[in-house]
């Protein structure tokens, strides 16, 4: 589901960033693991270094060590969200943290651990300013770009009314769509904002799709050895919010800041086709969940806020009194809760982020732990 590109090579080198201050010069390092030639997320091309812009993860990445007081480096390694990319880098502990990993339970499983989600990224439509499409059935009849092996690949190769043209890449796609070859692109999102902005002059509309598979929410990955350092890195996130937004405008990457930060703007949104926007609902009975993989999607993301095992103190948030609190309602409740979020009392909405079975397979798992 998502984008993951070749591994090329294995370049590794570090590089100190900014000056450490007197105090900053005691503290160790935090190293940031980042690829070397992914703009607009991270680079270590001269250009992009002198032009101050070194990419957003690589920024995110200093406002997060400079929050904790220490200094960073970056581990440069090709790849990025490459699951085997990570597993010499991230968690061989070459370096402490990955900024941009998509918090989903299949993204590498109880190994990785997340702060809180900081960005929502996903697919979008690219299409001329003058024309409006807002829906994919707008693309009945045209050409249409995608990336190989992405969702939107997938979405598309199942309609007989539009053409698409696989593509290697965001830069492949916009190629072809700046010449004509094509009509649209339908692609990751972030990258063709940048591109569109950087080449082409905001010539095209980049307009996100808010359907499944398409968008999720990023946070910032360690090591599951790392939960302290994560614990003190999510701590220091409700401070960065205003200082992250700066920087997500700062790249132009249409991607809104995640449903954690309450008061955020809402991102622009394209409702897509009817039939790839399933309304959430409540399970049935017939829906079999598996309480095993429940319970590692839960210890992976939802234990970081309701508790490992969903132990926790504070009787709020404490799931395991959700039979208690609602009796018959409890899926319901539980449902509603998870898809849409209560953002304004920092609880993020994760429809965008699991499939309908993880929902269902935490629900089980929860089952197996209620208070009585
Ligand atoms: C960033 C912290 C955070 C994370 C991560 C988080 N939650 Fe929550 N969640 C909250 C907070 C805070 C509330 C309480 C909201 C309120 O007071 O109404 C809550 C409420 C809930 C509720 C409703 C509880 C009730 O008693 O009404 C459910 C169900 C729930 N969360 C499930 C989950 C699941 C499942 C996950 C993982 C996919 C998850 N949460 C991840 C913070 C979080």
């Amino acid at each position: 589901m998502m984008k993951t590109r070749v591994i090329l090579c294995l370049g590794l080198a570090a590089a100190v960033v900014g000056g450490a201050t007197a105090a900053q010069a005691a503290a160790p390092p935090l190293r940031l693991c980042a690829d070397p030639a992914n703009l607009p997320f991270s680079s270590n091309a001269p250009e992009a270094v002198s032009k101050g812009a070194p990419g957003l993860y690589v920024e995110i990445g200093q406002a997060v060590a400079e929050a904790l007081g220490r200094p960073m480096e970056i581990f440069w390694s090709l790849s990025y969200f490459g699951k085997r990319n990570l597993r010499t880098t991230l968690l061989a502990g070459q370096c402490d943290f990955a900024v941009g990993l998509p918090a989903t339970s299949d993204f590498m499983g109880p190994r990785v651990i997340f702060t809180r989600p900081i960005l929502k990224m996903g697919y979008s439509l690219v299409v001329p300013k003058a024309r409006t499409a807002t829906r994919v059935d707008d693309l009945k009849g045209k050409r249409v770009a995608v990336q190989l092996a992405s969702p939107p690949q997938s979405l598309l190769a199942a309609r007989s009314d539009v053409t698409s043209v696989t593509t290697l890449d965001p830069e492949d796609a916009m190629r072809r769509l700046a010449t004509g070859e094509v009509d649209a692109a339908f692609i990751w999102g972030p990258s063709a904002s940048y591109i569109n902005h950087s080449a082409l002059h905001d010539k095209f509309d980049v307009i996100p799709v808010d359907a499944p598979q398409m968008q999720w929410q990023a946070a910032i990955g360690f090591s599951n050895k790392q939960s302290a350092l994560r614990d003190e890195v999510d701590a220091a996130l409700g401070g960065l919010e205003p200082r992250i937004r700066a920087i997500v405008s700062k790249y132009r990457v249409a991607m809104g800041p995640s449903l954690a930060f309450a008061d955020a703007a809402p991102i622009k949104v394209a409702a897509a086709a009817n039939e790839v926007v399933a309304a959430p609902a409540a399970p049935g009975a017939a829906e079999k969940g598996d309480p095993v993989a429940g319970k590692e999607v839960f210890n992976g993301t939802c234990g970081h806020c309701h508790g490992p095992d969903a132990i926790v103190a504070d009787r709020k948030i404490n799931l395991r009194r959700l039979k208690l609190k609602y009796g018959d309602q409890m899926s319901e409740t539980f449902f509603t809760a998870v898809t849409e979020g209560r953002p304004a009392k920092g609880m993020p909405a994760w429809k965008d982020v699991f499939k309908r079975q993880d929902f269902v397979n935490i629900l089980t798992y929860l089952n197996t732990v209620q208070e009585k």
